[in-house]
């Protein structure tokens, strides 16, 4: 595929926001200054701020494979402390899909090589939500609640963060679970009740 043609969408790209407002790039190169840290999956069905209607200077991203925080991940935690500590976001949203291959891969007894590591933290999402997985029968269904499960934990691996702790009681931070439906287009709000899993985890994970 000769990619030529992304410069020639560029150009356009940058036309059509000129069009609009000639100091466009040239406000938007001063500062960035987003509400929102959005954590989703890589998959190319998936963007983040296009689903969601947002431009640039909007919203702080990051993507992995199954939009995973993991504690031990230099590269997300740190752009969540980033975004927390001195972008000042309010909210920070963990957006799973269905369909989504990551999940999909850890539900299947194969070794995937480097990639077993990264997709074993979906299987312990697995194993901690066993009961309520094991007892749905048709496999689409469980493969959905476990992306829903997923994401939901990845909302409490961001509230054993000091800095998510503290943003939260400083200032009224808000952590959202959402899915978006790959098939209909439609987001989901997981309504994750986080203020009710802070004070459920915090005898274990309080740290600020
Ligand atoms: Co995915």
């Amino acid at each position: 595929m000769n990619l030529d043609f992304v410069f020639e969408n560029n150009k356009k790209w940058v036309n059509e926001k000129l069009n609009n407002n000639k100091d466009y790039f040239e406000d938007m190169g001063k500062e960035q200054n987003p509400e929102l840290l959005y954590i989703g999956c890589s998959d190319s069905r998936v963007t983040a701020e296009d689903l969601m209607g947002m431009g640039p200077g909007e919203v702080f991203v990051h993507r992995n494979i199954a939009n995973m925080v993991i504690g031990t991940d230099l590269n997300a935690t740190s752009v969540v402390e980033y975004a927390v500590v001195h972008l000042k976001v309010n909210h920070i949203v963990v957006c799973g899909h269905y369909g989504c291959g990551g999940v999909k891969a850890a539900m299947q007894s194969e070794d995937l090589g480097i990639l077993n590591p990264w997709l074993r933290n979906i299987r312990d999402v697995y194993r901690i939500h066993k009961k309520e997985l094991n007892a749905i029968e048709d496999q689409q269904t469980k493969y959905e609640r476990l992306v829903e499960l997923n994401v939901q934990e990845q909302c409490v691996n961001l509230i054993k963060m000091a800095s998510v702790q503290k943003a939260f009681r400083q200032k009224g931070l808000i952590v959202h679970g959402w899915v978006f439906d790959i098939h209909t287009g439609n987001l989901k709000d997981l309504k994750i009740d986080f203020e009710g899993l802070l004070n459920k985890i915090m005898e274990i994970y309080h740290l600020d």
